[in-house]
């Protein structure tokens, strides 16, 4: 840190000077936020750009009335943008055809056989490769740079990754050889298994939620707002397709590898040319058979036709391709011994038996815990504490027990007895009759639930607050910090009014208690899909929420509806009911809840301190009429905030510059625009009015 550190002389404190020092703050926060987001090349450390941030944070509380224009507060965080904007794919992300076992495999060579017209003998060269389990991403590059990047998202449209796909190692920023002018490039996003574990080891020392497994962890990490978080998670790249240009380079998927190699992509080393279905058998083996030995997940062996023309010919059936198929391998698994059966109170009150294992590597990753499910599986598999077990990890799945090795069986085994009360809050435990699950009656009571619900409130598919982890949420509801979801959104008024004291907690400390406010801040406004789902409601998951917000559309609405429908006869319970998608018996737990005075109460003060906005249908920016241009704001816009056009745009699939150029498509003036007016002129950039551009995203 050299340029930004000022000498301090402390002159008097007159509004003239204070304002003055906001403004330079302001002006110093706003350049590094220019290095860091627009050009990659920060100069400052974080924790100089904090105390910035921090010093002019304190003044602007106190003199509010001397704001400049440029406030870094009208800025969301570090983020300048809302969240990811949203890429539609040149082609779709297509997904694999499975085989299992040999027999399929050999089905799908005389397949694509038959459909060729060859005999069944013909040989058919195709490529093996490992199959990475992470996340699949497109990379675009122009004239040999990388310019975006996308996640697969629904297949056809994704979302805008770009700032953390440069962070990810094996992919280059500049190809290194001679490519078409605009090359996609797809490939698999993954984290190794040290990487993995050494995240969650230092996850679990700051109190954070740990991920089930490498491939969550590496989408977690990509998916973050922050660039500068997803660096420090070491993701990685294997290349192992072309998106675009349709008419792929080369004439062959080996050549292609060859050529995306010397661009200076990784391709997986593990990649072999088969010429027979006997080579293609070996090569599944071999890769099985490395399989223990490599730091990452891998589920089975994608095999594909190496002739391009070939691939055209066969295409594509429903969401795959003819051409190709993933010989998956079976799911993971080791022996060890069940010490102990714990029982965890789930937020609805489910106990699910989970056994606690002498920790085992399986396929690279350690398991202590796996799921027992229910009563009923622990019966049926003749399960006792002190058995060696069958543990398996198949993909994103919880660890599971497959079975005792009866043999193995000690003269000590105890049978396990489930409990008939709750092991938390000692309420009753029933299980309904046809119901598998035990449950828990204590409701409200029962502090299980109560600590749950809110992990599940603050979960990433719900309010997504990063910094509150299962640990955090335990501590601070045992301490009574928390003790409901309302809670969490006054920590920050309560830590200014000296009620609590979260920095002087252990472990904690100003930066990370102010982290945490920060987090939490962000959250405030929230879809209102998002915030049906975080409730926790029995049956409400995260498609019934979305169906919900999509039929009332607004909070108030909902609400009404759902408390007039407690009467049957009512026309709003009628509306629910006739919902598609739906059941009787998830409108009678929503009524249900939205009767109980302990969560109207709670609703009220939340609806104080959120913004729930709502629901807004999806545009497909294939039809938006600046999806995929680029265009500049500039000048005073008087109808909107910068912020919030920029934002706008993005999700009309636009990509926002702060500079004009030759590839700008797009300008839109403002008041008092200047210099980037005329220069837009001069290069022939169309120039629109803040009022025109009003009308273009009315539609
Ligand atoms: S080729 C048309 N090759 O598997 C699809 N996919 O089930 C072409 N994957 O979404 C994909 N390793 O995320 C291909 N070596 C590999 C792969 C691979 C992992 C993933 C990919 C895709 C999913 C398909």
């Amino acid at each position: 840190m050299t340029e930004h550190d000022t000498p301090v002389k402390t002159p008097p404190a007159t509004e003239a000077n204070i304002s003055a020092r906001m403004q330079e703050l302001a002006e110093t926060i706003l350049h590094h936020d220019r290095l860091y987001y627009q050009d990659d090349q920060p100069t400052v450390s974080d924790a100089t750009y904090d105390s910035l941030r921090r010093q002019y944070m304190e003044l602007e509380a106190q003199f509010p009335h001397l704001k400049p224009a440029t406030s870094p507060s009208d800025r969301v965080g570090y983020q300048p943008s809302e969240a990811f904007s949203k890429v539609a794919h040149k082609q779709p992300m297509l997904s694999l055809a499975n085989a299992f076992g040999e027999d399929e495999l050999l089905a799908f060579y005389d397949k694509v056989r038959r459909f060729l017209g060859l005999s069944p003998n013909d040989p058919i060269q195709m490529v093996g490769e490992p199959k990475i389990d992470g996340l699949s991403a497109a990379i675009t590059y122009e004239n040999g740079q990388l310019v975006r990047a996308a996640t697969r998202g629904d297949g056809t449209i994704g979302e805008d990754i770009t700032e953390n796909i440069k962070t990810v190692k094996g992919i280059p920023h500049t190809l290194s050889a001679d490519a078409p002018d605009v090359l996609e490039v797809r490939g698999e996003v993954y984290l190794s298994h040290s990487d993995f574990q050494a995240l969650n080891n230092q996850r679990e020392k700051q109190g954070l939620t740990l991920f089930a497994n490498p491939r969550n962890a590496a989408a977690g990490s990509l998916r973050q707002l922050d660039s500068k978080i997803t660096a420090q998670r070491n993701l990685r790249f294997f290349a192992y397709d072309i998106g675009f240009p349709i008419q792929k380079p080369q004439p062959t998927h080996w050549e292609m590898l060859e050529l995306l190699k010397q661009c200076g992509f990784e391709t997986n080393p593990l990649a072999k040319l088969c010429d027979t279905v006997q080579a293609a058998q070996k090569l599944y083996e071999h890769i099985l058979e490395s399989r223990p030995q490599l730091d990452y997940d891998i589920d089975g062996v994608v095999f594909k036709v190496n002739d391009h023309q070939t691939q055209s010919t066969l295409g594509f059936v429903s969401r795959s391709p003819r051409w190709a198929i993933a010989a998956k391998f079976p799911a993971e698994q080791s022996q060890t011994v069940l010490e102990d059966i714990i029982i965890q109170v789930g937020r609805t009150g489910v106990l699910t038996p989970v056994a606690v294992l002498k920790p085992v590597n399986i396929g690279g990753v350690m398991v202590s815990r796996a799921t027992l499910h229910n009563q009923d599986e622990i019966n049926r598999k003749d399960i006792q504490i002190g058995d060696t077990v069958i543990v398996q990890r198949a993909g994103d799945v919880i660890p599971q027990v497959v079975r005792s090795i009866l043999e193995k069986r000690p003269r000590d085994a105890t049978p396990y007895v489930f409990p008939t009360t709750c092991p938390i809050c000692d309420s009753l435990v029933m299980r309904p009759a046809g119901e598998a699950a035990s449950r828990c009656t204590g409701g409200l009571i029962c502090s299980a639930q109560t600590i749950e619900r809110l992990k599940h409130f603050v979960s990433r598919n719900a309010f997504d607050i990063e910094g509150l982890g299962a640990r955090n949420i335990e501590t601070l509801w045992n301490d009574k910090i928390i003790l409901s979801p309302a809670d969490i959104f006054e920590l920050e008024s309560r830590q200014q009014a000296g009620d609590i004291a979260l920095d002087k907690r252990e472990g904690w400390g100003p930066l990370s208690a102010q982290n945490l406010f920060d987090s939490i801040n962000i959250r405030r406004e929230i879809s209102l899909a998002r915030f049906i789902f975080a409730l926790g409601i029995r049956q409400i998951g995260q498609s019934t929420a979305k169906l919900l917000a999509k039929t009332y559309t607004d909070y108030g609405t909902l609400q009404a509806t759902i408390s007039e429908a407690a009467d049957q006869d009512s026309e709003a319970y009628t509306s629910l009911i006739s919902i598609d998608g739906i059941g009787p018996a998830a409108v009678t737990d929503l009524i249900n809840f939205f009767k109980e005075p302990h969560n109207l109460a709670e609703l009220q003060r939340l609806q104080k301190n959120l913004t729930i906005t709502p629901f807004q249908a999806p545009k497909n920016t294939l039809n938006s009429p600046i999806a995929d241009k680029t265009i500049v704001f500039t000048g005073t816009l008087t109808q909107m905030t910068r912020n919030a056009a920029k934002a706008k745009a993005e999700s009309m699939g636009a990509h926002v510059s702060g500079s004009i150029s030759q590839k700008t498509d797009l300008l839109i003036a403002g008041e008092k625009a200047g210099s980037k007016a005329k220069k837009a002129l001069e290069l022939g950039v169309k120039v629109i009015s803040e009022d025109d551009w009003m009308s273009l995203i009315k539609g």
